[in-house]
């Protein structure tokens, strides 16, 4: 069976296979900016050479966004030029990634006016657990590419900013260090190791940690490939371990006994990430499964599926309320957050953009970027006619 380790050395989709420059690890500052875009933090452009091998932003500064569009523009500005492909792109085409964000673009609103509502509210409960919005950090691996302080950086931001983070296997930063980063909640994203006792002590040692919930991605057992990434020789660096999995190698054949066996190991929610279709989540729902995410791994695995949004409506409709889902892939907008509970979602996941502002601002950065997306939420619902986020549903949009 085709397996392959997830290390400095070796690695994944989310960890583009090393290739002839492997080791070298050498990157060319980005060059010129392409648009006007938030300022980064001072000091942003590189830590000191102590790595040579990759050289991260340090700065730590709130970020002053217009919008989190214009995030990726500053991030290529300040990050190092693989590091940002690797973050920043799709599978083969980018047909997906380009439809995560085209798709929400297509779907209308409908606005209800002349009914008096309150200031709109946007905290929700997930899970028992009372968030600030209905949006969530997205699980991606080696946050040590776009900052010098990781996952803990981005755990300080999204605590900050009162809402969840969710912590991949994939880490740069050992899980417990994740967690007592900050009080604020936390899921652990899992990938399956070959090896089952390793796969249990991952789980173990996230019940005791305190993380409230798994995800467990079944979108990733192969890698995806980009063809930036290739064409720049991309290679992980060996400075930036992922320190939870070691070398350890990730399961490259998942099935339903996969999805028992993190059942039978946990007592914690389990939350099934890559669901695309009804079938899927029924089955999932069957078999225990407490929440669906609904993504295609923004648009870097399986170049050619559905746009995540353009898959919501009929998941939702299997699912009937029974559990709740979260959706991710190409929300960028307080509209987008609105339009995906409207068709169903009980919370959105942000990827990239959490990402961009960690690589410019740091902890604040990240905070920055909740802030933007909670304050367009904010205006969307009232002029939409929603007080609560509750009250968002299918009659908002056509
Ligand atoms: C750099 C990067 C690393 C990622 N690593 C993981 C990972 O380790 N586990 C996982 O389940 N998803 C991973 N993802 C996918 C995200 O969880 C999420 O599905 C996607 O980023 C959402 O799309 P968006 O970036 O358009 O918001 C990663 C995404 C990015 C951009």
């Amino acid at each position: 069976m085709e397996g392959w380790m997830m290390s400095s050395e070796v690695s994944r989709r989310d960890f583009v296979r090393v290739g002839a420059v492997a080791g070298a690890g050498v990157f060319l500052a980005q060059s010129a900016a392409h648009a006007a875009a938030p300022k980064a933090a001072k000091g942003t452009k590189a830590a000191a050479p102590a790595d040579a091998g990759y050289q991260q932003p340090v700065g730590e500064a709130a970020l002053k966004i217009v919008n989190l569009n214009d995030l990726e523009v500053a991030a290529a500005e300040v990050l190092p030029k693989g590091g940002f492909a690797y973050i920043s792109a799709g599978a083969d085409n980018q047909v997906t990634l380009r439809d995560n964000l085209a798709a929400f673009e297509r779907i209308q609103l409908r606005p209800h006016y002349l009914v008096g509502k309150p200031a709109p509210e946007t905290a929700v409960t997930l899970f028992g657990q009372d968030l600030s919005m209905p949006v969530i950090t997205a699980p991606m691996g080696a946050h040590g590419l776009a900052h010098v302080t990781a996952e803990i950086g981005t755990a300080r931001g999204t605590a900050a900013a009162g809402t969840l983070m969710t912590v991949s296997t994939a880490a740069n930063k050992t899980l417990e260090d994740v967690a007592a980063a900050s009080t604020g909640p936390k899921w652990f994203q899992l990938y399956l190791q070959e090896d089952r006792a390793l796969s249990r002590g991952l789980i173990q040692r996230a019940e005791k940690a305190g993380y409230s919930a798994i995800v467990f991605t079944i979108d990733a057992f192969a890698p995806g490939a980009s063809d930036e990434t290739a064409r720049l020789g991309f290679a992980f660096p060996p400075s930036l371990p992922l320190v939870n999995s070691g070398t350890a190698t990730f399961k490259s054949s998942l099935s339903w006994e996969d999805v028992d066996f993190i059942k039978e190991t946990t007592d914690l929610p389990l939350i099934l990430k890559g669901v695309l279709s009804p079938d899927i989540a029924e089955k999932a729902i069957k078999r225990g499964v407490n929440g669906i995410q609904v993504s295609n791994h923004g648009g870097r695995q399986l170049d050619g599926v559905q746009a995540a949004i353009d898959a919501l409506p009929a998941v939702a409709g299997a699912v009937k309320g029974r559990v709740p889902i979260i959706m991710d892939g190409g929300v960028r907008r307080g509209t987008d957050v609105f339009k995906a509970i409207a068709l169903g979602a009980n919370a959105v996941a942000l990827g990239r953009p959490v990402l961009y502002g960690l690589a410019l601002g740091g902890a604040k950065g990240v905070e920055s970027v909740f802030g933007q997306i909670q304050a367009e939420l904010r205006r969307t619902m009232m002029i939409a006619g929603t007080a609560n986020v509750a009250e968002i549903s299918r009659k908002y949009v056509l």
